[in-house]
């Protein structure tokens, strides 16, 4: 038997040496090394040795086992730490780099915007998405057959006919004032809803911020004080503005607030419709309808509100002359502001 051994060493011993992959190593531990292979048919063989003979050929055969498995250990690793997979790691390479994600420009100019009101003494309010029909419209005195109730401007519920996406955050106004006593400072931030065509200039869905101040004796003075003192801090001291009459429904009398077009310094241009100017926002001294509406008496109390439109202050800011940008989700648009 131990001439045996001895035969199966010399093979192995020569198989191992010609091994030169993983694929010729796998064959070698099959016939060899598993519990059919050639070593153990060698122990299983052992039970008829002569029993002087069994200590001698237990002996070798374990030694043989021995340096059988060691060596194939040994290939095997060598083989392992040399595949393409990790050969292919190239330590002078750029690593990955990941981008932190931002606030989003229409988010960071709500923000400001909000910073600067609560400077100023506003505190903040919301209101819901989905409003009634009373609130959108007939509480901020708009007349029964206002266009603006049309199916065409405005979103409505279909299970609910008096149920609608709100068009404007104006109906916050009304629940702060239902809810609050005077005097009354706050701005409403939030997001409205038009059935209108999407283009470079107006989208569907946008956001908006509201400022209500009610109090005793408040005068168109304080408003238009406010808001240049916003408008100042908000585009900086070189910026012009003008307040230009307007008409809305729950204001009277009511303005709109315009600053120089950002692209042509007011020459005139396809953004301000070569007026040379840009609308910001709608303001007014709150109709003594709104005030009753609210639950305030107009003979005691007078308010001024104002509603700016966020995304149209943020083109201002950043430059961008197609609002549809901002919502397209492009990370090399959103990635520079
Ligand atoms: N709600 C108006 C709109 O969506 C904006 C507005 C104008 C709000 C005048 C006001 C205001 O509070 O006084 O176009």
């Amino acid at each position: 038997m131990v001439e045996q051994i001895k035969k199966l060493e010399t093979e192995i011993r020569t198989t191992l040496g010609n091994i030169k992959d993983a694929v010729e190593l796998d064959l070698f531990r099959l016939k060899y090394l598993v519990k059919k292979g050639s070593i153990a048919a060698l122990f299983e063989q052992m039970k008829d040795a002569p029993p002087s003979e069994k200590p001698i050929v237990g002996r070798e055969l374990n030694l043989l086992r021995h340096i059988a498995e060691s060596e194939y250990k040994e290939l095997k690793e060598k083989f392992n730490s040399s595949s393409p997979a990790k050969k292919q790691i190239d330590l002078t390479l750029p690593g990955r780099t990941h981008f932190t994600g931002t606030f989003h420009p229409t988010l960071r100019t709500m923000d400001e915007m909000i910073d600067i009101f609560t400077e100023l003494g506003f505190g903040v309010a919301e209101g819901p998405d989905i409003e009634d029909g009373y609130h959108n419209f007939d509480a901020l005195n708009f007349p029964p057959d206002h266009p603006a109730r049309d199916m065409q401007d405005t979103f409505f519920i279909k299970s609910d006919k008096d149920l609608l996406l709100r068009t404007h955050t104006s109906p916050v106004q009304i629940r702060v004032m239902q809810n609050q006593k005077p005097p009354i400072r706050c701005i409403m931030p939030g997001r409205v809803y038009r059935n209108e065509a999407i283009n470079a200039r107006s989208l569907a869905e946008f956001h908006q911020i509201e400022g209500l101040y009610i109090n005793k004796k408040v005068s168109l003075a304080e408003l238009k004080g406010t808001l240049m003192v916003f408008a100042k801090k908000m585009y900086g001291e070189n910026s012009s503005f003008r307040f230009r009459p307007s008409f809305f429904p729950f204001t009277e009398p009511s303005a709109e607030l315009d600053i120089t077009c950002y692209l042509c310094h007011g020459a005139g241009c396809r953004i301000c419709k070569h007026s040379g100017w840009l609308e910001i926002a709608g303001c007014g001294m709150v109709h003594p309808n709104v005030l009753r509406a609210g639950g305030i008496d107009p003979e005691v109390y007078s308010g001024y509100a104002f509603g700016f439109g966020i995304e149209r202050v943020t083109l201002l800011r950043t430059g961008i002359d197609d609002i549809r940008l901002l919502y397209d989700n492009d990370v090399r648009v959103l990635r520079q502001f």
